[in-house]
């Protein structure tokens, strides 16, 4: 097959986010015990912190970090993870049916988050609790001291505030498995008052409101629109989130699904902009797209579905996917998807970061491995700088089930003016052809291909094991060729590819 593209680097979409690189560390299964902490792990530091995982989290180029959850957090006493770790209770998490030793809490993920220079994202609970233990949270991070909350933190060992600036508001609360799920009025008055009171505090705070757990929600677009008339003032950003899966072999369609996630967005752009007019509020509601994925959601439904009630444990095996390259296709189209949009989505935070769907597994006192989806995610944060540029391209399309025609290839370009360099990322989702892609560049003015890297296999579901870690990589592609500003690259059939550009 032959497609191609062009860029127009007169009209650039927007700035590339820091924040468009975030994760998510979740208290649900293996995410924070046994991985990012291990205090027995041959590689963890003082903190008991595991400096094998640190470093590919440094490797995966994560720049925010949203935490303690998910859905963990609509159970959460925030008050239970912080002093003594001697005195700290031992409590049931009903979202995940698991036992939380909180022998790691806010200040272990701070001092986490400062060895590693990543932003925080905190999430407040507005499920069990709401308007009185949000503020005290914010007292006990951000106020510099003189006060209860703010002085207990530096009897804590954290003299200096966390000043943490990024918040949200509850999690997934249209959700009805969310534990204090509310309708979205209700919800929507809560959160008003959250976040009103939050910015008495301090009005430079950026706060999240919950938008729709997914696009399939029978309450999306309603949700947003009730939500965001409740909060419009006082809010400046809504949450998405979105993960996908193949569905019974459907392969096309999984390709495909960016086409919703594109949708989505374009959906919750247009809904809050048309109740901005309606409330005549000139402000735009940013997006933060934070928690998307790859997610083999049906069969951990279908496990939950028998788990016996009765079994209690600290840091099960839960979510653990194993992914393939297909998986790690979807992931970097995904990333291509909200670049494309960083004019309206200026953070985002795949889900999770190790272990629990996430591109960084670990084994309990054994070593730590990427993923496939590790790949496109750290190769997209090394190279997209500066500007994001709208590639047009002209491809056949692929018939699917879910989505109809989709065009086999999706990309996006980035272009920084202070270091001259760009790069081009590239989805071909043809399930069997691959493709000669012919980009016309000239309005960058390239001058050499600085790399070029393929993530693809003859097996789409070939995955990385702890045995077997480096299976799937992404490997130099020869085919790259540049002349006079136009590339020439093939694409294998389901693969990732980044072009480089000096
Ligand atoms: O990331 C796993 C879960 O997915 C989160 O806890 C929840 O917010 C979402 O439904």
């Amino acid at each position: 097959l032959n497609a191609s593209l062009r860029v127009d680097a007169a009209t650039p979409v927007a700035l590339v986010h820091r924040r468009t690189f975030g994760s998510f560390v979740e208290h649900m299964g293996r995410c924070v015990y046994t991985g990012i902490h291990e205090p027995d792990h041959p590689t963890a530091d003082a903190d008991g912190l595991r400096r094998d995982v640190a470093a590919l989290v440094r490797e995966l180029g994560v720049t925010t970090v949203r935490y303690p959850g998910g859905n963990f957090v609509s159970g959460y006493r925030w008050e239970d993870g912080v002093g003594p770790k001697e005195q700290r209770p031992v409590r049931r998490d009903l979202a995940w049916h698991s036992i939380e030793t909180n022998q790691f809490g806010l200040n272990e993920f701070m001092t986490w988050c400062r060895n590693l220079d990543i932003e925080p994202m905190m999430a407040a609970n507005l499920g069990t609790r709401g308007l009185q233990e949000a503020l005290d949270l914010l007292e006990y991070c951000n106020h510099p001291g003189g006060t209860h909350l703010s002085d207990l933190r530096a009897s804590h060992g954290h003299p200096d505030p966390h000043d943490i600036r990024m918040w949200c508001l509850g999690n997934e609360m249209d959700g009805p498995w969310q534990i204090g799920h509310l309708d979205a009025r209700s919800y929507g008055r809560k959160a008003a008052q959250v976040a009103r009171a939050m910015k008495m505090a301090d009005r430079d705070l950026e706060l999240v409101v919950c938008g729709s757990s997914g696009s399939a929600m029978s309450t999306f677009g309603q949700w947003e629109a009730t939500v965001l008339e409740e909060t419009y003032d006082a809010v400046d950003h809504i949450s998405l989130h979105a993960y996908y899966e193949e569905h019974d072999g459907d392969l096309a369609s999984f390709l495909g699904a960016t086409t919703d996630m594109d949708h989505f967005i374009d959906s919750v752009v247009s809904t809050a902009d048309a109740v901005g007019a309606r409330l005549r509020d000139p402000k735009r509601i940013q997006l933060s797209f934070d928690e998307w994925n790859v997610w083999y959601l049906s069969r951990h439904q279908a496990e939950a579905a028998v788990q016996p009630t009765d079994d209690w444990r600290i840091a099960p095996r839960v979510i653990e996917d194993r992914y393939n390259v297909a998986d790690a296709v979807v992931v970097g189209n995904m990333l291509i998807s909200l670049l494309r949009h960083s004019d309206r989505v200026t953070a985002a935070s795949q889900a999770q970061l190790v272990n629990v769907i996430a591109p960084i597994m670990t084994e309990p006192g054994g070593p730590a491995w990427r993923q496939t989806v590790f790949h496109p995610f750290a190769l997209t944060a090394g190279s997209a700088s500066g500007h994001v540029l709208r590639a047009e391209v002209t491809a056949p399309v692929q018939e699917t089930d879910r989505y109809g025609e989709v065009p086999v290839v999706d990309s996006v370009v980035t272009s920084d003016p202070d270091t001259g360099r760009a790069a081009l990322f590239v989805v071909n989702r043809s399930t069997d052809q691959p493709v000669t892609l012919d980009a016309d560049l000239r309005g960058l003015a390239p001058t050499g291909v600085a790399r070029a890297l393929t993530l693809a296999n003859d097996d789409v579901y070939a995955a990385n094991t702890m045995e077997n870690p480096d299976r799937v990589t992404p490997r130099d592609n020869k085919s790259a060729h540049l002349d006079a500003g136009r590339l020439s690259v093939t694409l294998p059939p389901v693969s990732w590819t980044v072009v480089d550009l000096t």
